[in-house]
C-alpha cells in the first residue's frame, strides 16, 4: 500500500542543491561524450560550417587542435568523417592509404596517444552521387556495396582506427566488414554498428557539413521508417549475430523510445547520435534567445543518458565535458 500525502512528500528531497545532488539517479561523465570531427583536405584549414554554427571543418595539420580542446575537457573519444579531394561513383577515396580519414588518424595518434579514435564507415562522403552504396541506375546496391564497405574499415583500421563503425544501413555489412578485418590481421578491432538508424530530416546540416547529400532521390530505401520501433530490435539481433561488438541508435532525441528498447534487450554498450540536427535547432534557438544553450544541452544530454546510452556522439562534446567534470 503506497503512502499517502501529507505523510509522503517527493518535494521533500528536493528541498536544497545538496540534497539533490544526493540523490541525482543519472550523471554525465565526460568519458562518456564522443566528439564528431570533420577533415578536410588541405593546410591550415578550420572552415565555419554555416548550418552548425561552432562548428569546424579542419585540416589535417589542425585537427589535433580541436581534439585535444576535447580531450583537456575530459572527453576520450572523436570519431571521423573525411571529406574527399575528389568523388568518384564508387567511392574509391574512401580507402585510399593516404586519404584524408587516413591521414588524420595517424596525426592523431601522434599528438594525442591517449584519444580513442572510431571512424565513420560509409560511402556517401566519397561517391559523386551522396548515395552510402554504388548504384545500378537509380537502385542502390546493397551486395556489390559491402565489399568496398570492408575494404574502407580494413584501410581505416591500418591507419590507425581503434574503432570502425559502418554507418550505411546495407544488409550484412557488420558481417562483411568483421571478415575483411579478421582477414586482414585486424580481429582485435572492434565494430560500433550504427545498427539502428532512422531516415531522418534531423542530418540536414550534417549534409551540408560533410558535402553529402544525396544527387538524387532520399535515404529511404536503405535508412529505417521513423515510424518503426520493433523493427529497430530486428536490426539489433542482426547486428549483434554478424558480430557487431557496439550498438548505436540515431537520430538520439527523437528516439529516446527505442534507444530504451535496445538497452533492455542487448548486453553490449550502447551509444546514441545528438545528430546534426538536433545540435542546429537548440544553437539556434539559443542564439535568438529563445532557451538557454547550457541548460538545454545538459537536459538532453542526461535523458538520453538515462533513456540507455552509455555513449554519446555530440557536437556539444567538449563544452558539455567541461560543466560535467565539476557536477
Ligand atoms: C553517413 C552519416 C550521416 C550521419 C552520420 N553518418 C549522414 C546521413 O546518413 O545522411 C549524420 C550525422 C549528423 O547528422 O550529425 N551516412
Amino acid at each position: 500500500m503506497p503512502g499517502e500525502f501529507p505523510t509522503v512528500r517527493p518535494r521533500r528531497l528536493r528541498a536544497s542543491a545538496r540534497l539533490r545532488s544526493i540523490v541525482r539517479e543519472t550523471r554525465l561523465h565526460p568519458a562518456s561524450l564522443v566528439l564528431p570531427l570533420f577533415v578536410v583536405p588541405g593546410q591550415g584549414k578550420a572552415e565555419e560550417v554555416l548550418s552548425m554554427p561552432g562548428v569546424r571543418r579542419w585540416s589535417v595539420d589542425r585537427v589535433s587542435e580541436e581534439a585535444g580542446r576535447a580531450f583537456d575537457a575530459g572527453v576520450r573519444s572523436v570519431i571521423l568523417f573525411g571529406i574527399p579531394e575528389s568523388k568518384d561513383a564508387s567511392g574509391t577515396e574512401a580507402w585510399r592509404d593516404q586519404g584524408v580519414v587516413q591521414q588524420a588518424l595517424a596525426a592523431l595518434r601522434k599528438d594525442l596517444p591517449e584519444l580513442t579514435l572510431i571512424t565513420d564507415v560509409c560511402l556517401c562522403e566519397y561517391t559523386d552521387h551522396g548515395h552510402c552504396g554504388v548504384l545500378a541506375g537509380e537502385d542502390v546496391q546493397n551486395d556489390p556495396t559491402l565489399a568496398l564497405l570492408a575494404r574502407e574499415a580494413i584501410s581505416h583500421a591500418r591507419a590507425g582506427a581503434d574503432i570502425v563503425a559502418p554507418s550505411d544501413m546495407m544488409d550484412g555489412r557488420v558481417g562483411a566488414i568483421r571478415r575483411g578485418l579478421d582477414g586482414a590481421g585486424f580481429e582485435a578491432t572492434p565494430i560500433l554498428s550504427y545498427a539502428v538508424k532512422y531516415a531522418s530530416g534531423f542530418y540536414g546540416p550534417f549534409r551540408d557539413a560533410a558535402e553529402s547529400a544525396p544527387s538524387f532521390g532520399d535515404r529511404r530505401s536503405y535508412q529505417m521508417d521513423p515510424a518503426n520501433g520493433r523493427e529497430a530490435l530486428r536490426e539489433l539481433e542482426q547486428d549483434l549475430a554478424e558480430g557487431a561488438d557496439m550498438v548505436m541508435v540515431k537520430p538520439a532525441l527523437p528516439n529516446l523510445d527505442v534507444l530504451a528498447a535496445v538497452r533492455a534487450s542487448c548486453h553490449v554498450p550502447v551509444a546514441a547520435y545528438q545528430v546534426s540536427g538536433e545540435y542546429s535547432m537548440i544553437k539556434a534557438a539559443s542564439e535568438r534567445g529563445m532557451i538557454e544553450e547550457e541548460r538545454v544541452v545538459d537536459e538532453t544530454l542526461t535523458s538520453i543518458h538515462r533513456a540507455g546510452a552509455d555513449l554519446i556522439l555530440t557536437y556539444f562534446a567538449e563544452s558539455a565535458a567541461r560543466r560535467a567534470a565539476w557536477a
